[in-house]
């Protein structure tokens, strides 16, 4: 009788370590999922945070994330140029400067139509450099910058480059912009570019009568 209730008990004990084990197997089988499954959502939200938000610039000592400074710099006589930089500084949240003769233009040194008025013969002269009144100097901290003028005689007043040579812009990458009563920016650029090669000019727009929504589509075409 002995005998058979060992075997019995044998029997009962047998079963029951196989269904323990088998379960303790489950557990070990179900944290693993578990880590895994975990593993995976979180390898899921790493990728997505490093494409998602992307820095535009990260400092090189510090790793930090930097906001890039952006100024628009203009020159004006009659008013059009002046418009639309105001309009591109509030669409870039840019801080603005104007370039301002020392001896402001008159309408008669603006007579296009009278070859001696005093805008012919700057255009006429390469070297003329008419001077500036105002400290510019602030520009020179800037990473971005607009610059703007009105087209004479097919490229930018002589003014531009008085203000270019006063001031190191070396740092900044510099898009222009302009008015003008038709004629392109293009010939502007090329002429400014091949003047100054320490200067990154690397686009431009003529921005008479810009909307919003055309100088928006203007800076997200380079951004
Ligand atoms: C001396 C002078 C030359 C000009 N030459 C041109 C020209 O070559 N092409 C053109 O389309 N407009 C020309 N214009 C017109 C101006 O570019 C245009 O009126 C511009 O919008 C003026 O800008 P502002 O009001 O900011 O000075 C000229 C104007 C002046 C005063």
């Amino acid at each position: 009788m002995k005998k058979y209730l060992s075997i019995i008990l044998g029997i009962i004990l047998t079963a029951c370590l196989v269904a323990c084990g088998s379960s303790d197997k489950e557990s070990v089988d179900d944290k693993k999922e578990d880590v895994i499954g975990n593993q995976e959502v979180s390898d899921t939200e790493e990728q997505g945070t490093s494409t998602e938000n992307q820095p535009i610039e990260i400092d090189a000592n510090s790793g930090q994330e930097i906001e890039e400074r952006v100024a628009v710099v203009y020159f004006s006589g009659t008013g059009n140029t002046r418009e639309a930089a105001n309009l591109l500084a509030k669409e870039t949240n840019a801080d603005i400067f104007e370039i301002i003769p020392e001896d402001i233009y008159t309408e008669d040194d603006l007579n296009y139509n009278d070859d001696n008025c005093r805008a012919n013969q700057e255009m006429n002269d390469d070297s003329a450099r008419p001077a500036i009144s105002n400290d510019l100097s602030a520009v020179s901290e800037y990473d971005v910058i607009y610059l703007g003028y009105p087209i004479w005689w097919g490229t930018a007043p002589r003014i531009i480059q008085t203000f270019i040579e006063s001031y190191d812009i070396s740092g900044a990458t510099v898009y222009m912009f302009c008015t003008s009563g038709g004629s392109g920016i293009e010939n502007s650029i090329s002429d400014l570019q091949q003047l100054y090669t320490n200067v990154n000019i690397v686009d431009g727009k003529r921005l008479n009568d810009a909307t919003e929504p055309d100088i928006r589509g203007w800076i997200e075409s380079f951004n």
